[in-house]
């Protein structure tokens, strides 16, 4: 009774699909869910609600309302979900989950600052980024253009840039410990949003089954606290040890496992899943990878090693990396939403505290803004001169308070490992095959595993 209580709509909100009794629309988001909310936005309006087993959902579609909703109405949709599987991970803490407020402000300030004090404000860092691309480009060489699957690789050599950042140093592609934490991140980004995550947000005694994928989110959870990391940010202890007299401090030795458990998994996911998505599309599509290559050697004379200073001079590098964060929308609803007050967003009423999915999927397929969306075509970001545009409804690092705080070093990693690669190999299927685009989901989309060949090229080094 409780749950169909619950289950109404109150009045003002958003309407949306009917919900079956009790697990409402749980079910309907097993498979391709960005898919399905955009088809379903397109039945009951841009923003709309679901009932996801008694809790009350609002999903946002599409560039104008995504754009009025984070941006203008910024600090109302600020906050993240007080959902159980959240509460249990990280107690509402660290930062990528901290409730809106004096927590996540402290969080974030002390993340940002990080980034640019330790990354990517400096010089100096953009040479480490290059040093991990040459042990990248090295390790791929070994396979001496027999098949492999790169995931492992660009997993090992993306999560070094962040480990260089949060502990000072980067670890070698065989430390085992080190890949068997990533791996377990990982499996609960995938299982984050899985249908027994969900359940479970929506009936957290199913913690007390024996069963379940739940159970082994909650496993991977304790493993990787239990072995948390020796040599964490000093700036992070430092604000500890000031504020060791403050009673309202959000700085803690929990939160500091917390966030730096989200930023390796934040920074590392995400931009490994961009890499190989371009690798797979190169190639797929031999004219892009030639076009590639051309620039690359055009600016890049004599095979010297590229800079961030060259990205001006290749806007079809810039155009490749921007479609295949359009087209393949690497993190497709976002991270989860909730109002921190009270919203009215196109007549309706949120009540405060209600979760919001932002799916990000509907901007970058947003036909009033994309002409043919559908089709995978570098070539939507260049002028007729060729020159690199930028598109307004592009929000693969979300937008507003909460947007991703790592797009900066995201974009330089992916500039740098991206050229270095295909300045040394030509990329191809092993002879026969040909890989599915269908992505793996969860709350990141990959690709499925597959195997490619790098061909070393003639021209450079
Ligand atoms: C948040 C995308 C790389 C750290 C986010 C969000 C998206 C996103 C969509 C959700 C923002 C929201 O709530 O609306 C991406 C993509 C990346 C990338 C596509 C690479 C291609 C990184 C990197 C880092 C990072 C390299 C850091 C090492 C974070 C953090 C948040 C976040 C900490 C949570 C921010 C907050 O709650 O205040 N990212 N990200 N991301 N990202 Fe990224």
């Amino acid at each position: 009774v409780r749950q169909l209580v619950k289950q109404r709509r109150p009045p003002g909100f958003p309407p949306g699909p009917s919900p079956i009794p009790v697990i409402g629309n749980i079910f309907s988001l097993a498979t391709e869910p960005h898919v399905f909310l955009k088809k379903q936005s397109e039945v009951h309006g841009q923003i709309f609600s679901l009932d996801l087993g008694g809790i009350l959902t609002v999903v946002l579609n599409g560039y104008d309302c995504i754009r009025e909703c984070l941006y203008n109405q910024g600090e109302v949709f600020a906050d993240r979900p007080s959902l159980p599987l959240f509460k249990k991970m990280t107690k509402m803490g660290g930062l990528l989950n901290h409730k809106y407020g004096r927590g996540w402000i402290e969080h974030r300030k002390l993340a940002c600052n990080s980034f640019r004090y330790f990354g990517s404000g400096q010089r100096l860092f953009e040479r480490k980024i290059s040093e991990e691309c040459m042990f990248f480009v090295d390790a791929m060489d070994e396979h001496k253009g027999k098949p492999f699957n790169p995931k492992h690789l660009v997993t090992n050599a993306v999560s070094n840039i962040t480990n260089l950042i949060i502990f000072g140093q980067r670890f070698t592609y065989d430390d085992h410990n080190f890949q068997h934490m990533i791996e377990l991140f990982s499996e609960n980004v995938e299982l984050a949003v899985s249908g027994w995550a969900l359940l479970y947000n929506a009936f957290p005694w199913i913690e007390y089954l024996p069963f379940g994928k739940h159970q082994k989110l909650f496993r991977n959870a304790a493993e990787v606290v239990a072995q948390a990391p020796r040599h964490y940010v000093d700036a992070y202890l430092d604000e500890l040890e000031q504020s060791a007299g403050d009673p309202g401090t959000s700085y803690s030795r929990e939160n500091l496992i917390f966030s730096v458990g989200e930023l390796i998994i934040a920074g590392t996911e995400t931009t490994t899943n961009t890499l190989r998505w371009a690798m797979l599309y190169l190639a797929l599509y031999p004219n892009i990878q030639e076009r590639v290559h051309g620039e690359i050697d055009s600016v890049l004379a004599n095979g010297r090693a590229p800079s961030l200073e060259d990205k001006q001079r290749m806007p079809y590098v810039e155009a490749v990396l921007h479609e295949v964060l359009r087209f393949c929308n690497i993190v497709p609803l976002g991270i989860f939403r909730a109002t921190s007050q009270d919203a009215h967003v196109n007549g309706y009423t949120i009540p405060k505290g209600t979760m919001v999915i932002t799916n990000l999927y509907s901007v970058h397929f947003d036909e009033k803004y994309w002409k043919d969306p559908g089709v995978f075509s570098p070539q939507r970001f260049l002028d007729s001169n060729g020159n690199f545009v930028r598109r307004e409804a592009f929000l693969p690092f979300s937008l507003g308070r909460r947007q991703c705080l790592g797009e900066q070093l995201a974009r330089m990693e992916m500039f740098l490992f991206f050229t270095t690669m295909l300045q040394r190999f030509h990329l191809q299927f092993p002879l026969g095959t040909v890989p599915t685009v269908t992505p793996k989901l969860g709350m990141t989309l990959q690709p499925m595993p597959y195997s490619i060949c790098a061909i070393r090229r003639q021209q450079t080094r």
